[in-house]
């Protein structure tokens, strides 16, 4: 069953209410329409050299024979990662991509772009951020940007999935261009982030490059840090395949990137994940109402104020507290540690991150 489907089904569960299988069938009539072409992204993969080198830990980067996916290692010696050759002003970024299983706790698999090694203090980033669990619980994800160095602003999402990414490969995608960033699961978008004067310079607008990175986040990623990466089951493998990018590269340095994006990026907007469908949008919204268990958007605490690209719906607000976590995430719930990642974001309340499963 193709990812829209599948989420349907996972969404509106048989039931013996008439008015639900009509819904149900009408949805399905919908997504049928719109899934028989889009069972994934209409992309062709390239190999691992065709964009990409390795950036750390060589030995636990293990590419395949036909140079056409790759698996990184996390063992106690070392993480890996790799990282595009080129730096992108606005581009597509995709890779299949599946999670180590069994014990993960402390383990972050990540997914993102940033341009931190060229402006250390004006880095650009969005993020996919897999976070590790202990054994049995679900792996959970992250989303996140920041833009001109506005590190003291997270923006962080939290979600889990509607599936095991442990079993099979997903495709994971961050689209950003002059207008938007999306982050996709399969064909799904998740998140839609508009730009918007009021974000100024939060908006990432250098050129950026590809990260993919296995490392050991144990100080932070499970139950804000009490869970540690556990060595005895190493090594930890994620595979990615089918990877592909399609961009305008640039020199960062280049001030006035040259006409020659022009035409990529006519290109990028032409494609078919480009579009957020009418099926699309709905995929969205079920997913955020679904799966989505923390908002910064919702979290007044932090953000009195909403940034200026949170569009706040009744319907999302209706299901947070003012801590932009859930209001039913379970009845016994600890007072999580707060722990500090980069320095600056408070940890989301990773006990809440339990309770969820
Ligand atoms: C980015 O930050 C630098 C340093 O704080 C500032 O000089 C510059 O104007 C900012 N750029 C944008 C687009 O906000």
């Amino acid at each position: 069953m193709d990812p829209l489907r599948r989420l349907i089904s996972v969404l509106f569960p048989t039931s013996s209410s008439s008015s639900s299988s009509s819904l149900i069938l009408l949805l399905s009539l919908l997504f049928c329409a719109a899934s028989a072409t889009a069972a994934d992204f209409d992309i062709e993969p390239i190999t691992f050299d065709e964009a990409y080198s390795p950036l750390f830990g060589d030995a636990n980067l293990i590419r395949s024979d036909d140079d056409r996916s790759v698996r990184l290692l996390l063992d106690r010696y070392s993480g890996s990662g790799f990282i595009s050759s080129n730096l992108y002003k606005y581009g597509f970024f995709t890779a299949k991509i599946k999670l180590p299983s069994d014990y993960t706790a402390g383990i972050v698999v990540a997914f993102y772009t940033s341009n931190g090694d060229v402006f250390e203090k004006t880095h650009d980033e969005l993020d996919i951020e897999f976070l590790g669990n202990i054994r049995g619980k679900k792996w959970r994800f992250q989303t996140n940007l920041y833009g001109n160095g506005s590190t003291s602003r997270g923006r962080e999402e939290r979600y889990t999935l509607w599936f095991d990414p442990t079993r099979t490969f997903h495709r994971y995608s961050i689209l950003w261009t002059a207008n938007n960033i999306i982050f996709y699961v399969d064909e799904v978008p998740i998140r839609e982030i508009i730009r918007n004067d009021a974000m100024g310079g939060d908006y990432p607008a250098k050129p950026m490059a590809l990260y993919a990175t296995i490392w050991d986040a144990s100080d932070w990623a499970t139950s804000g840090g009490r869970y540690k990466v556990n060595y005895k089951y190493a090594p930890f493998v994620t595979e990615f395949k089918d990877l592909f990018l399609q961009g305008c590269p640039v020199n960062p340095l280049d001030q006035y990137p040259s006409d020659h994006c022009y035409d990529k990026l006519a290109l990028l907007d032409a494609q078919d994940f480009s579009t957020v469908t009418a099926a699309r949008r709905m995929a969205m919204r079920q997913f955020r109402q679904n799966y989505m268990y923390y908002s910064y958007c919702y979290d007044t605490v932090r953000y009195p104020i909403p940034p200026p690209e949170c569009v706040i719906l009744p319907s999302e607000k209706e299901r947070f507290k003012d801590t932009g976590r859930l209001k039913f995430g379970g009845s016994h719930k600890r007072r999580s540690r707060r722990t500090r990642w980069r320095g600056q974001i408070p940890a989301v309340s990773e006990s809440e991150d339990q309770s969820m499963m």
